[in-house]
């Protein structure tokens, strides 16, 4: 069908981590809007891909003791293995490393650099490693933290290729002016724009401090920022510039989902670079919501990351991409409990889906021998009505579709589910059958027959392995996701079919049962440190430095005038001094008196509330700051002892 194509993309994710429910959602999103487009078809081009170069992969990799392209080929698995678990269908996979990628970035930039769009200069700023984002002294504060993390930032000063983005402030304007829709939901539009509005500023594309990068053409000192490159994959899966063709079919239809981090460079950098090649800016940027959990952002160091390997394995691949869709809004934040999912599992699907295959299923199976009947016999009322409701469902169901809202798709498909229950309670098949009247049981049978074949279809982007059961257990042929829904018409199922009964689509999951399991799940479960929680690598001289010695408490009392501090005395046996602590929520002075612990003994003294500190004990503390054990000696060992 000439016209009919359809590009989209989710962000490249970072490989520093392991995929999380949020890489999850933006994914499942893309598959869903990409199985519709194929139903109503287009031909749909689908990529998604890993962001594998900047100081941050590299440090992980430091960290790790690897090479950072080791770093990235052990991670990317990952990502894969989840994308094929979760069942999307991208059509490609893009990785940033890939000589396809660095031919297409080299080319991008020797050709802006041609033209005058890149020019030499140097940068100096407030720079965040972890963020790699240099931010203007307006945005620092006193303190120097980063606006976006809160970390210390670092002054520095680079020589920098520069991204000429200035010069696209009115042209990025005037293409907003006239294309409202490209930014979505317009509450994100608005504020690109007022953004827009406040001037832009070049862009620094290169860094001499980062190695693990895309070399720059003609200065290899440089490798070329990581945003620049990854940006560019878009453009790269096309088979940009080379291949024409294709460039010329899906480029112009491109949607790019993520979620509201990253809309500026998408939105802005993004489109500006693209005018700067004579290519139309992306046709949509959808950003949607920040999910938290249970309250709280997610990080590795609250030990709340949710994974969706977990998700799946205990509630199914299905009953996960149907939570994550119809629970928020598309657009919106939200935030993730797996009750909320378990509620969702009992009523929506066990309860509303399951039961209506279910009752349908059995009533045939009871009283027609298996066949589905034809619609023959005496029409009702209600039967009519069902039958609009269906069709007129299907056309709401596209029409929300189209603009991403799918929570809204799925609850017109529901409230028909629901209806259909309804009139199953109304019509009293069971006693249709009893009575062996035929010819009111044929219609009604046939209709609930057709309510389901409709709404597996409709679900099929959500859930593409339920709607499959779905036709299977009704006896249709085939798979609803390679169905067309303009051909999708009311009694248009194949003429003889058998329904055949198989396992419920969802158990009821048992809250009882349900509580105890996340009980011990949860107690099992460990935090571990944030990417960022680390500290830059010391040497062994480094560590030389810290005094570390046996001392013994002798004795412990209160600050006066704090909850939190004590002041202790100790022997380090050549000598006695005091220090300051703040574990006085934590231990009695009973508890330490007399105990062996380890002491740094030349940190810088400091007062605090007027007593002064001579040194620090050591102690473990686990993340939420909520428990804390002393460091000891496991056997008696002469006081002063030098700990190493
Ligand atoms: N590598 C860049 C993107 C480059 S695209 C040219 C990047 N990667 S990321 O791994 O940090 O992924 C960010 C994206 O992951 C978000 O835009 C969003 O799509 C998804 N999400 C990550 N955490 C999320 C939530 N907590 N909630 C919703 N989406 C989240 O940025």
């Amino acid at each position: 069908m000439p016209g009919k194509n359809f590009y989209i993309t989710t962000p490249i994710y970072y490989v520093n981590d392991v995929p999380h429910i949020g890489h999850a959602y933006t994914t499942i999103a893309a598959d869903v809007m990409a199985r519709y487009k194929r139903m109503c078809g287009f031909d749909v081009m689908f990529a998604t891909g890993t962001d594998e170069h900047g100081q941050k992969i590299q440090q992980a990799a430091d960290r790790k003791g690897m090479t950072a392209q080791e770093l990235v080929d052990s991670v990317v698995v990952n990502f894969r293995n989840l994308w094929e678990v979760l069942r999307i269908t991208n059509t490609d996979f893009i990785r940033t490393t890939e000589p396809r990628h660095a031919r297409v970035v080299q080319y991008i930039f020797q050709r802006l650099m041609d033209q005058g769009d890149i020019y030499k200069g140097s940068y100096e700023g407030w720079y965040c490693v972890p963020c790699e984002t240099y931010f203007p002294e307006s945005q620092v504060g006193d303190g120097k933290l980063c606006p976006d993390c809160g970390r210390p930032l670092q002054n520095m000063t680079e020589e920098s290729y520069f991204f000429r983005m200035s010069r696209y402030e009115k042209p990025l304007l005037d293409h907003y002016e006239k294309n409202r829709d490209a930014i979505l939901p317009h509450s994100r539009y608005n504020e690109v724009l007022s953004f827009i509005k406040g001037g832009l500023r070049d862009q620094s594309i290169s860094r001499t401090s980062v190695t693990w990068g895309i070399p720059l053409p003609g200065d290899e000192r440089h490798v070329i920022y990581v945003w620049f490159d990854a940006l560019i994959n878009y453009l790269t899966v096309c088979g940009y510039p080379e291949k024409e063709d294709l460039v010329g079919k899906f480029w112009p239809t491109v949607n790019h989902i993520m979620a509201k981090d990253i809309i500026r460079f998408h939105c802005i950098v993004w489109p500006a670079m693209l005018l700067a090649l004579g290519l139309n800016p992306p046709a949509t940027v959808f950003s949607h919501g920040w999910w938290t959990v249970e309250g709280d952002k997610m990080s590795k160091s609250r030990g709340n990351v949710v994974d969706p390997f977990e998700m799946t394995d205990l509630y199914g691949v299905d009953a996960f991409r149907y939570f994550l869709m119809r629970e928020i809004p598309f657009g919106l934040d939200g935030d993730f409990s797996e009750r909320a999912l378990v509620g969702r599992v009992n009523s929506d699907l066990a309860n509303d889906q399951g039961n209506l295959l279910n009752r349908t299923l059995q009533m045939i199976e009871n009283f027609t021998g298996g066949a589905v009947p034809s619609g023959q016999g005496t029409p009702g009322e209600l039967d009519g009505m069902i039958r609009d409701m269906t069709l007129a469902t299907l056309g709401s169901y596209r029409a929300k579709m189209d603009v991403y809202a799918f929570d809204e798709a799925l609850k017109d498909v529901w409230t028909l589910i629901k209806r259909a229950n309804k009139y199953i309670d109304e019509t009293m098949p069971w006693k249709l059958g009893k009575e062996g009247n035929l010819e009111r049981l044929g219609p009604v049978l046939f209709t609930l027959c057709e309510v389901l074949r409709f709404t597996a279809a409709m679900t099929s982007p959500f859930m593409p392995g339920t709607a499959r059961k779905i036709f299977d257990q009704t006896g249709i042929p085939g798979d609803p996701a390679e169905l067309l829904l303009d051909e999708l018409e009311w009694g248009g199922a194949t003429a003889e079919r058998r329904v055949s009964k198989k396992d419920v689509l969802f158990p009821r999951i048992d809250l009882k049962v349900w509580e105890k399991q996340k009980a011990e799940r949860d107690a099992g479960k460990t935090a571990g440190p944030d990417p960022g929680d680390h500290e830059p690598e010391v040497t062994i001289e480094d560590f030389r430095k810290i005094e570390l010695r046996v001392a013994q408490v002798l004795k412990v009392e209160p600050v006066p005038k704090s909850d939190k501090l004590y002041r202790i005395d100790l022997d380090l046996g050549y000598e006695r001094r005091t220090i300051v602590s703040g574990i006085r929520e934590f231990r009695s002075p009973e508890e330490l008196e007399g105990r062996k612990i380890i002491v740094i003994c030349n940190l810088k003294p400091a007062s605090l509330r007027g007593v002064v500190s001579n040194g620090m004990l050591l102690a473990a503390e686990t993340a939420d700051g909520k428990s804390l054990a002393l460091l000891t000696v496991d056997s008696d060992i002469a006081l002063g002892s030098r700990v190493h």
